[in-house]
């Protein structure tokens, strides 16, 4: 099966080859897909002739074809609880997060929440996330045997946290280490699923079971490491504090042996050139969450020092302390966060970051991210018509970076059009 419309994807980081270098775009363009990955993109001129008679064409020409948007960090038991009034983390968690995540202890509850989650990402042009669950192993299960019925490519963990939360939602280092593991040879690898290790942060969690976090990643191939870091002032003193051997909150982790290519730290927002030197040399990854470092007024990324310390960022949502499913808006608070430090955040770039660059962030981008030919066909087709206003603004846009800007700054889940995971369609906007 083949798609006619305008494509654009980023084929390598803006910042390390320059924006013309990093995309192509084909403003009349051809994606052919055979057996869930794509086997040609070009021009339509090139390619219509080419095609076998049996080649079934869909046209768009009020589209624009992008890759899967990859969420690097989220938390799909905050889904209900999204927009807590009033207050900064660490209240945040203990009066809002904690309870809310005590009702995953309930199957019934997770499949229920796993399924308008999933269908939150679909609908908002999203195929795939680095997902929290809850401290209950039955979060994880809800979620993946949700995502598998849909053939995406997903990464999930179990919360592990042995202190400093309350006792109905904290583990122990062993029971932790032994749910993980049960979950890792029920999951990991399974199609395209994959798991997470992920202690919440350093706060919650003892170092013993950090020490149990890193014989994981030792005992496993291609296990991820998820977890927050250096998010909010008061929680960087705590974790000085609780942790006082270590150098910074960095530190901690490393200490641990939880430092990786597979590593992805949410948040990174009060780092010392240290840190960043040593995520550098790990290959680890930082999560930039824009809307929630606003929401809950945990400070402004810099996404300039990252690059500069040639640091891999992808970006986040993370929902519920982020304020947002959309990764399209998420780029529009990115935009704001650069501007607010006397930067330019370019429409390259942030396409990017929610395609190519989360795939590299996560070590997949010779399956997801792009849309280069032997690439799994996980796409969206936003419409270029979504509503009055778009359509109106777009009418006198002429060249595609600013046509990705408009769209980033004012679309949402509005512009998806169709949202598909291995060729097929699993999200289709309802027509009005
Ligand atoms: N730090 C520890 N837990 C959390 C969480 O659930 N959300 C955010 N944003 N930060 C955290
Ligand atoms: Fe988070």
């Amino acid at each position: 099966k083949a798609w006619r419309s305008s494509i654009i994807h980023c084929i390598a980081d803006p910042s390390k080859v320059g924006n013309d270098n990093a995309y192509e775009y084909f403003e009349d363009g051809i994606i052919v897909v055979e057996n869930g990955i794509i086997t040609q993109l070009g021009h339509a001129h090139d390619l219509i002739a080419t095609l076998a008679p049996n080649v079934q064409v869909e046209e768009h020409p009020d589209g624009l074809i992008l890759p899967g948007l990859i969420d690097t960090h989220i938390h799909y038991p905050q889904t209900d609880m999204i927009a807590a009034y009033g207050e900064q983390l660490l209240e945040w968690l203990n009066k809002y997060t904690f309870p809310e995540e005590s009702k995953f202890k309930d199957k019934a509850h997770a499949k229920d929440v796993a399924e308008r989650f999933t269908q939150e990402l679909l609908k908002n042009g999203t195929t795939t996330a680095l997902v929290f669950g809850t401290v209950h192993k039955e979060s994880v299960d809800a979620f993946f045997e949700t995502v598998e019925t849909q053939n995406l490519r997903m990464i999930c963990g179990k919360v592990m946290m042995d202190r400093n939360a309350p006792d109905y939602l904290t583990d122990t280092p062993q029971s932790s280490y032994e749910d993980s593991k049960e979950l890792i040879e029920r999951w990991h690898e399974k199609g395209r699923l994959h798991y997470a290790v992920t202690p919440r942060f350093a706060p919650t969690s003892t170092p013993e079971q950090l020490h149990q976090a890193g014989k994981l990643l030792k005992e496993f191939d291609r296990l991820y490491l998820h977890t927050h870091l250096s998010e909010n002032v008061n929680e960087c003193e705590w974790v000085q504090s609780l942790f006082p051997e270590s150098e910074n909150y960095l530190d901690v982790y490393d200490k641990h042996q939880l430092l990786s290519e597979r590593s992805v730290f949410a948040h990174g927002i009060h780092l010392c050139d240290s840190e960043y030197h040593r995520l550098h040399d790990t290959g680890s990854a930082i999560s930039f969450c824009p809307t929630s470092n606003l929401f809950i007024g945990s400070g402004l990324f810099k996404l300039d020092k990252a690059e500069e310390h040639n640091v891999n960022v992808g970006l986040g949502t993370d929902v519920g302390g982020g304020t947002s499913f959309s990764l399209l808006t998420t780029l529009s608070e990115a935009y704001k966060v650069t501007q607010l430090q006397g930067k330019n955040l370019s429409p390259i770039k942030s396409l990017y970051l929610a395609t190519l660059g989360g795939a590299e962030a996560l070590r997949l981008e010779e399956k997801i991210g792009n849309l280069k030919p032997t690439t799994e066909a996980d796409f969206i087709i936003l419409d270029k018509q979504a509503t009055p206003l778009i359509a109106k603004r777009l009418a006198n846009t002429h060249n595609i970076e600013d046509l990705l800007f408009v769209l980033m700054t004012i679309g949402d889940d509005r512009v998806i059009k169709e949202t598909y995971s291995m060729g097929e369609k699993v999200y289709s906007k309802p027509t009005t």
